[in-house]
Order: C-alpha cells, then structure tokens, then sequence
C-alpha cells in the first residue's frame, strides 16, 4: 500500500450532506405559521443552495479540466448532471421564495410548506448518487491517472483561488461535519499551505465546534 491519497471529495461531501439533511429535518418540523421560524429558515435555506451552486462552480473550474484530460468521457455526464441540479436548485429557489412570502397566517401556508420539504427531499434524491459516483468512479479515475502533486496542485488552486468569505463559510459547515482526524488534516492543512489564513480558519473552528471538540482539535495539531 502506498500513501492514502487524497480524498478532494471527502469533506465538502460530507458537509453538504449533513446541511442538506439538517435543512430538510427543520423544514419537516417547521411551524409555518411562526414568522421568526420561517425567517430563520429562509436565510438557511438561501444559505445551501449558495453553497451548492458554489460547489458545482469549483468543480467544473478546478476539478473538471484534469478530469477531462486523462478520461474525457467521464465530464461529459458530470455535467449534464449538474446542469440538471442547478435547473432543479433554480425551480426550487422560486417556489420556496413564494412560500416564504406567503402570510403568516394565511391557512395555505402549511400546506406550501409541507411541499418546500418534499421537493427538497426530491433534490437529496437526485444529489445523492451523484455525489457517490464523484466519490467512486471518478475519484477512482482521478487516483489511477494523476498524481499525487497534480491533485494536490489542483485542490490547492480550488481553496486558494476561492474568496475568503466563502471558504470560511466553507469550513464553518465542513468542520462540524467531520471527524476529529479529518479536522485536524483539514486545520494542518491549511496551516502549511495557507498559513496567512490559519488564525481565521482557527477562529471558525472554535465558534462552531463545541469547547471540547475544539480542545480536542488544538491538542492534535499541536501533537
Ligand atoms: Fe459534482
């Protein structure tokens, strides 16, 4: 066995699910009738499908081009699937901003709501296999025809490239995602790489992580 390589799916993957499912849980459970509930839920959602059109961006801009010139068959697929997501995010976007708008006490509003949960429930549906074919078949391809330091390169680019704004909102849902050795890869990572960016990333990873996850955290990055 060589050196574990690197996972450039592993973490995002991982935070993307767990806001997807956190944000269809709150949505089941919503009381539609509370405005200061449905505000909350508003910014949420708005909050995800920025995070998933930006994921789509930062693959097609980093990821895809050194696909594409080891196995061009394989983007083609990537992005019709995407291409399906974002026309699916789009539809979404509009009706959840109609429900939304709705009065609170208009006696529809439930009901709309009930139908804001279902249909992002339709999107994990399609999301899902698309992400473990990222994580299977074309993680596969990535480890079998490029090297360590061209992934390496390229992740680097796609973090480096990206504004700071929106890697720290990047971090602040991958951290509480994954676990105590990922966060100490992805923290270290950062330090070696990005170092004028570790405080900030540091400050992230204290306020949304618990006061022991984060003494924990410390504690192997320093071991
Ligand atoms: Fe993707």
């Amino acid at each position: 066995m060589g050196a574990p390589r690197l996972d450039v799916y592993r973490d995002i993957h991982k935070a993307l699910r767990a806001e997807l499912f956190e944000t269809a849980r709150r949505l089941g459970r919503a009381d539609w009738r509370d405005p200061a509930e449905v505000e909350a839920l508003q910014a949420r959602v708005g909050r995800l499908i920025t995070e998933l059109r930006d994921h789509v961006r930062h693959e097609e801009e980093h990821m895809h081009p050194l696909i594409e010139r080891r196995v061009p068959g394989l983007v083609g697929p990537l992005r019709a699937d995407h291409a399906a997501q974002e026309a699916f995010l789009d539809e979404f976007e509009a009706f959840a901003e109609r429900v939304f708008a709705m009065a609170a006490d208009d006696p529809m509003r439930p009901r709309a709501g009930l139908e804001v949960y279902r249909t992002l429930s339709r999107f994990i549906a399609i999301y899902l296999p698309h992400l473990e074919h990222e994580e299977t078949t074309i993680t596969r391809a990535l480890w079998e025809l490029s090297t360590n330091e061209e992934i390496a390169e390229t992740y680097g680019r796609l973090i480096g490239t990206m504004p700071r704004e929106e890697l720290r909102g990047s971090l602040e849902i991958m951290l509480p995602a994954i676990n105590p050795h990922e966060r100490a890869e992805l923290l270290g990572g950062i330090r070696a790489g990005m170092p004028d960016f570790y405080s900030e990333a540091a400050a992230v990873a204290q306020r949304v992580l618990s006061a022991e996850e984060w003494s924990a955290l410390q504690r192997e990055l320093s071991g």
